[in-house]
């Protein structure tokens, strides 16, 4: 069996960026048209109004403090509340394509690799823009890679999902070197008009190379471990699917976005994931005090904490567990991997960390890894 090693990772940001106080002022235009459409109702009791939402509760309950987002004229335009991005020509490169291309490529250029050394392509993210042909596979050819490629998606856990079963294959020897991509347009499947999530999510995507370690001379992560599990869940959903699309198209369903019951999500995920690391840990023999580092999935910064104070059994010192969700906000799959991608260059050769991901399904997947 060979052993696997992470030596690229490659972060693609928009340029546009929301701060809550923007979004904020949207949402409360937005609220306001809606409250003086249905002013009767509302009068007669048969409809209630809209609150106003505001950038003090978003950053107490969440921690976030602005989204980056690929279109953010049609967010914030309160007759719209949607990004506007228009279907592309077929010969065109798609939306998931193009971004998932720039995170790939400097995940390439990190590890001093070309695309042409890259046996195997995972586009691995919460939605896909098409059913097919699969988006790896166009990524695979724009960016000029060999072997083979293929999606999957397990919503927030799709990147550490995705570095397993890359992990996998090269272990098995069936491909050398393979790229896991995460092209996360999360502000197309969030409903921006409900109060209760209109500031979670945020746009981006991330590359993380994985090649079979002999001998790599150039700084790495040795992959040493990784475990994946799911536990099925109704608390986030999102029935948007190619059996109800053209029939229900008419009608304006809430539950075609992103829903969650989030203080259910918030009870059940933190025993799930801190039960979940706790044997990983065990069973790969690693202790609280062998971690360097934890780069958690990037949903909820109390969350992170629990969880980062539960896993090492004290508070985590300045620099342990780096949040990156301040700047980013939920960014689904991609979110512990640009934690990764920030905050890993300092550490020295020997020291291990854990990059941990959780959500819908529910699902959590961890990845054990140490600086070579
Ligand atoms: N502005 C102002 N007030 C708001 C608001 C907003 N945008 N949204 C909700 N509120 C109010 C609610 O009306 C409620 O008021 P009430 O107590 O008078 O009824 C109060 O704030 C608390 O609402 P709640 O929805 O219970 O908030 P919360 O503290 O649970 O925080 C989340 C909401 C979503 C941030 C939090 O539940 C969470 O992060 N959960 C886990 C999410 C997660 O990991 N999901 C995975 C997704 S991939």
């Amino acid at each position: 069996m060979y052993h696997a090693a992470i030596t690229g990772t490659g972060v693609f940001t928009p340029s546009a960026v929301i701060s809550n106080d923007e979004l904020v002022v949207a949402f409360n235009a937005y609220a306001d048209l809606w409250n003086a459409e249905n002013a009767q109702h509302i009068a007669a009791g048969t409809m209630a109004a809209k609150d106003h939402s505001s950038s003090d509760f978003i950053v107490a309950a969440s921690g976030i403090e602005q989204r980056y987002v690929l279109d953010k004229e049609g967010i914030l335009d309160p007759a719209r509340m949607f990004p506007s991005l228009p279907a592309r020509a077929d010969e065109d490169p798609g939306y998931m394509a193009e971004i998932g291309v720039d995170a790939a490529q400097k995940a390439l250029s990190q590890a001093g690799r070309k695309a042409a050394d890259v046996d195997l392509v995972i586009c691995a993210a919460s939605n896909m823009e098409r059913a097919y042909p699969a988006i790896g596979v166009e990524i695979q050819q724009l960016l000029g890679a060999g072997g083979f490629a293929f999606d999957m998606n397990v919503a927030c856990s799709s990147a550490t999902f995705g570095i397993q079963t890359a992990v996998d294959m090269i272990r098995a020897g069936s491909v050398r070197s393979a790229l896991v991509i995460n092209p996360e347009i999360c502000s197309a499947h969030l409903e921006w008009r409900d109060r209760d999530c209109h500031f979670i999510f945020g746009d981006v995507a991330t590359a993380t190379l994985i090649e079979r370690d002999d001998a790599l001379d150039a700084p790495h992560f040795k992959v040493l471990s990784t475990r994946c599990a799911t536990q099925f869940s109704n608390n986030i959903r999102n029935n948007n699917g190619y059996l109800r699309r053209t029939h229900d198209q008419m009608e304006d369903r809430r539950d075609m976005q992103f829903m969650q019951n989030g203080r259910k999500v918030f009870k059940e995920v933190l025993p799930l994931v801190s039960k979940h690391i706790a044997d990983h840990m065990a069973a790969t023999g690693i202790s609280a005090t062998d971690l360097r580092r934890l780069w958690l999935h990037q949903a909820n910064k109390t969350m992170n904490d629990y969880i980062g104070k539960k896993v090492l059994g004290r508070t985590p010192e300045a620099g342990e567990q780096p949040n990156i969700l301040q700047d980013y906000a939920n960014t689904s799959s991609a979110g512990s991997i640009i934690a990764f991608s920030q905050h890993s260059s300092d550490l020295s050769a020997g020291d291990k960390g854990l990059i941990c991901s959780f959500g819908a399904g529910y699902s959590v997947g961890s990845v054990i890894v140490e600086r070579g």
